[in-house]
């Protein structure tokens, strides 16, 4: 019987466009591993904050992201990122990190130093016998795995983003980050050519995984 094959899925879009929910979801559909890479941005964000080193101190910058040590630990069917053997709190959920990950997100170099641990993810999927990798993010489509198997891209009006993460409890800048997550020089949040777009401001959140998964499904039958 021929091995069945390992696929890729790429999710992008802006703050609280329904990345996470999705990804979740078809991660437990298809036993994908799920990566939020946002999170990564976060984590190192808190980081930086931590040690008092601004986004404009590159040198500093370079020299603590030159002496982290970043791996993995699985948890169910979620792939948590480890600084030093340690995984996040919801610190990196805080206000502070809310106003600052996109200004950290936006230097060229905190970025490469995250690339190559975002690539290794899919070798890690298939050691511990997944299907496949999901991973969301702003520029995976575009950067990360611009060859993944399916890139989606997720939009949604900026009024109903709102009220989303209202109803979650959040207020975490969504339109300001997607603001600079948009202008920014570096890996732009956009969508890239040939991935499939999704507005999913009139859809439920089953509706937009239920036309996600149609066009995995025919793949992972
Ligand atoms: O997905 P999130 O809202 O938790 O992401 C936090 C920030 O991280 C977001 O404002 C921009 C940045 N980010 C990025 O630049 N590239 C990614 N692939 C993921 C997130």
């Amino acid at each position: 019987m021929a091995p069945q094959s390992f696929i890729i899925v790429a999710i992008d879009g802006g703050a609280a466009s329904g990345k996470s929910s999705t990804a979740r979801a078809l991660s437990e559909r298809f036993n994908l591993l799920h990566v939020d890479t946002g999170s990564h941005y976060r984590r190192l964000t808190h980081e930086m904050l931590r040690r008092q080193v601004r986004p404009d101190d590159l040198p500093a910058l370079q020299s603590i992201l030159a002496a982290l040590r970043l791996d993995t630990r699985i948890e169910g069917r979620c792939a948590e990122m480890e600084i030093d053997g340690r995984t996040a709190g919801g610190e990196i959920r805080s206000p502070e990190v809310n106003a600052s990950v996109s200004h950290y997100a936006a230097v060229p170099e905190l970025r490469q130093a995250l690339l190559a641990y975002q690539r290794g993810q899919a070798g890690i999927a298939r050691r511990h016998g997944f299907r496949g990798l999901v991973m969301e993010g702003r520029d995976i489509g575009s950067v990360i795995f611009p060859d993944a198997d399916f890139r989606f891209f997720l939009r949604a009006e900026s009024g109903e983003r709102t009220k989303r993460r209202a109803n979650q409890g959040f207020d975490d800048r969504i339109l300001e980050r997607d603001r600079i997550d948009s202008s920014r020089k570096a890996a732009p949040l956009t969508c890239p050519p040939g991935a499939i777009d999704i507005d999913t401001t009139p859809l439920t959140l089953g509706q937009v995984v239920e036309k996600m998964a149609a066009h995995l499904a025919p793949r992972l039958a």
